[in-house]
This record gives structure tokens, sequence and C-alpha cells, in this order.
């Protein structure tokens, strides 16, 4: 069993060069599906959802090779199935992405309900409403099923600001005919980064990053060279630690115009943020200021630093308290930190955070990636030794994490049997 061993209590310092979103490659490696060429896919996060989302297309029929450990060339040409293996789509969240680029291109599509971290329920209602809109007809029972004759552009509104759902409709329309106009949609970054992927291979999507998307269906999209921006949730994951260790981080390779909120939340707790054109740097200052957190979509605080913030406010002078607002149920990982001594109540999406003088090392869980983060960032601070279990979850979405903190001084190594 494979565990991360950390000696809390290291002043972090250095530099930290920062991986490809994975959130915005598990997107751009399914939409290459639509593409009729080859797509060399460069700056690509070498983690464990991008090895699955490229197993699962494989076995679809898609070539794809890896030309280094960062690039990816894929040609989805001859790709032979549309649908595809259960067992596998279920490791990863990301694999409905499918649905929307094997219906854009083969108009079908059968994909199992996918899998992920588990926060309660996670409905893909949207996505589908956004499908039949389009002029398919979808069948859902454990599978997903999607089928049309054509698809055709038209107005979609969602009802829930989605990621995923705003994605998914865009990759089912960019091969439609007409125009496809998707409201209230998400504005993450990779969102602009999958719409700016489709853009070059020869798309015609304008409006991503604001609430309105328009799409012209074009008759192809050809092949082409794309890279992929920089992590933001790996970036605010460093910059938390800087933070949390009193150490003084210079976190590069990112756009930190996607760190606005995380930034500010810092500067509030008493953290010093320097922001360099493509670097920020971070500098704990040894106080830990309580604060309030809401996260919302972009560009709001993100839920997928919600943990690692509730590790670092867990020893904050005073009273914290953190609300959840995308996902029903993201606190799991509040037991892990309270072995560790940390005072949190959770009361529904609420978590109530009394600062406590120190957290104490213990043997704890990795319940989900992001609180897996978490762990890490509470280890570091910990007082003695923290054993994290269950890498699974941080290996999904963390390239070499704790070769990424060795670097910056941690005492930290993942210790296999
Ligand atoms: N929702 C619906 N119906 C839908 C789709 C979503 O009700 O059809 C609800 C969800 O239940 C949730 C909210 O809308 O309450 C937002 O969900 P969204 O669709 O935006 O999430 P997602 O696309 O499934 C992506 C990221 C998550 C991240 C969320 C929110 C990927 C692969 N995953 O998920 O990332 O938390 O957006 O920003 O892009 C992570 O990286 O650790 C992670 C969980």
């Amino acid at each position: 069993m494979e565990k991360i061993v950390v000696q809390g209590g290291k002043r972090l310092q250095g530099e930290v060069s920062i991986s490809g979103a994975k959130n915005a490659a598990v997107a751009i490696i399914p939409a290459a599906i639509l593409v009729d060429g080859v797509c060399v896919i460069e700056n690509v996060p070498n983690i464990r959802d991008v090895h699955v989302i490229v197993g699962i297309m494989e076995h679809m029929g898609a070539k794809i090779e890896f030309l280094d450990k960062y690039t990816l060339r894929i040609d989805c040409s001859c790709m032979d199935k549309q649908t595809a293996p259960q067992e596998m789509v279920r490791k990863m969240r990301a694999s409905y992405y499918l649905l929307g680029a094997l219906l854009g291109r083969f108009h079908r599509a059968e994909v199992a309900m996918p899998g992920g971290c588990n926060f309660g329920s996670r409905p893909i209602d949207q996505h589908i409403k956004g499908f039949k809109a389009l002029g398919a007809k979808v069948f859902c029972e454990g599978v997903v099923k999607a089928a049309a004759d054509e698809l055709n552009g038209t107005s979609i509104y969602l009802d829930i600001v989605s990621v995923g759902a705003t994605i998914n409709v865009m990759l089912a329309a960019v091969l439609a005919k007409g125009r496809t106009t998707i409201e209230n949609v998400a504005k993450e970054p990779h969102i602009v980064d999958v719409a700016n992927f489709l853009n070059a291979m020869g798309a015609d999507i304008k409006g991503a990053g604001t609430d309105v998307i328009r799409i012209r269906g074009v008759e192809r999209l050809k092949g082409g060279t794309y890279s992929i921006i920089p992590d933001q949730i790996e970036a605010g994951t460093f910059m938390i630690a800087a933070a949390a260790t009193g150490g003084d981080i210079l976190v590069k390779n990112i756009i930190p115009k996607h760190m606005e909120s995380v930034s500010a939340k810092l500067i509030e707790i008493g953290a010093q943020v320097e922001e360099l054109d493509d670097a920020i740097r971070v500098l704990g200052t040894g106080k830990i200021k309580n604060a309030n957190v809401k996260t919302l979509p972009y560009p709001g605080f993100p839920t997928d630093m919600q943990p690692q913030m509730v590790s670092l406010l867990s020893v904050a002078s005073g009273t914290s308290i953190v609300t959840e607002s995308v996902w029903d149920s993201r606190f799991q990982y509040v037991d892990e930190l309270r072995r560790m001594g940390a005072d949190i109540r959770v009361d529904g999406k609420t978590a109530v955070i009394n600062g406590v003088e120190r957290l104490e090392g213990a043997a704890v869980s990795a319940t989900d990636l992001r609180g897996g983060a978490g762990m890490v960032i509470a280890g570091l601070m910990a007082q003695g030794t923290t054993e994290i279990y269950e890498l699974q979850h941080i290996d999904r979405g963390y390239e070499k994490m704790e070769e990424k903190f060795q670097a910056l001084g941690a005492d930290i190594r993942r210790v296999i049997g």
C-alpha cells in the first residue's frame, strides 16, 4: 500500500513550475475526436486521469502516442467504436466528454455514467438537455445512449452554471448545422481553453469566458498543434502551501489573472502576494488570520481549492466560515483533519472552523482528489509525522506532487509497501 509521509514544520522556499491544467486536458483530449486529422497537444499534465482518457480512446480505435512526456499526438481518423468501455469510464468524471464529442462526430454515442470524486449527487441532466435541444434522442439507464440523424444549431439556456455541460454541449454543437447559442454558461479558464483549441482546429466559437457562447457549425475540423493552459488549482495549492508554512514560493508558468480570487483571499489571511507576468510569489508572514470563504463558479473562489483553504484556516486565529455552494457534499475530508486536531463543525454546506494553535501529525486518508491535497497542506503544517493513504485520488490530478514539494524543502516522501 502506498502512502505519503510528511514530517511537518518545514518552511517551504524556492520555485515551482506548474503543469498543464487537468480539467482542460481531460476535455481537449476527447475533443480531438471531432478533428479530421492529427492533433498535437502540448503541455499535457502527466497524471492518472490523462492516462485513463487516453486508454479509453485507444480502446475505441484512436491512435495516440506520447511524443514526449508532455506532448500527445492524437489521430482519431480511424476510430471505429462509439461505445466507451464501461469499467474504464467509471474511473473518471470527465469521461462524459466522450458523449459530446462522439455525438458531434458520429451522431451516436454510448458511454456509462461517469465516476470521479464522490460529492453527493452529480447529475448530467443539463448535458442531456443540450444534446436533446440539438436534435439527439438520449436514453439514460446506467449507460447514456445518444443518437441523432442530424444535429441542428439551436438556442439552449442552461438551468445551472455547469462546467461539464458547457463544454459537452459546445463539443456536440461545433459540427452541427447552423448556429447554436448556449446561455448561462460557465466561464472557467478551461472552458476558454477548450474553445480556443476547437477554434485553432477550425471551429467558429465566440464568447467563451462570458455568459453566452455562440457557435456557427462548420463542416469539418482540421488537425493542428495546441498547448494547454497551466493548472489553476495546482498553482493555488502551492500558493496556499507557502502561506501555510510561512514560506516563500515563486509559483511559475501560470496565468496570474486566473488566480485572482485565491490571491485576494491569501492577502486577507495575512500573506504577501506579488503578481508577475507569468508567475506569482507568495510570502507567508507566519500570521494566519481567520476569513470567510464561499465557493462559487469562476471568477469566484474555486470549489476545487476549498479543502486546501480549510486546512490553512484550521490554524488561523479566530473562527472562519467556509460555505460550499457548488457541490452538495464536499466536506468528507474534514473527519481526517479532525484526526489531526482541527476543530471544525460541518452543518450541511457550511464548515465552521475554530482555529487551533497547531495540528498534530496523524494517519489520514485522501477522501478525494482535492481533499487529498488538503491533507498534504495539513501535514506540511503539522507537528510530527503525517501519513496520507489512498493516494490514487491525489495521483488523478497532481503530477509528482511530493517531488515538487521536496524541491521546495519539504520533508515529504512516497513510501511503497
Ligand atoms: N449539475 C447539475 N446538472 C448537470 C451538471 C451539473 O445539476 O447537468 C450541478 C452539479 O451537481 C454541481 C454543479 O452543477 O452541483 C456544478 O457542476 P459542474 O457541472 O460545473 O461540475 P463538473 O463539470 O462535473 C468540473 C470539474 C470539477 C469542479 C467542477 C466545478 C472537471 C473534469 N471537473 O466538474 O473538478 O469541481 O467543475 O468547478 O472539469 C476537481 O478537479 O477536483 C474537480 C472535482
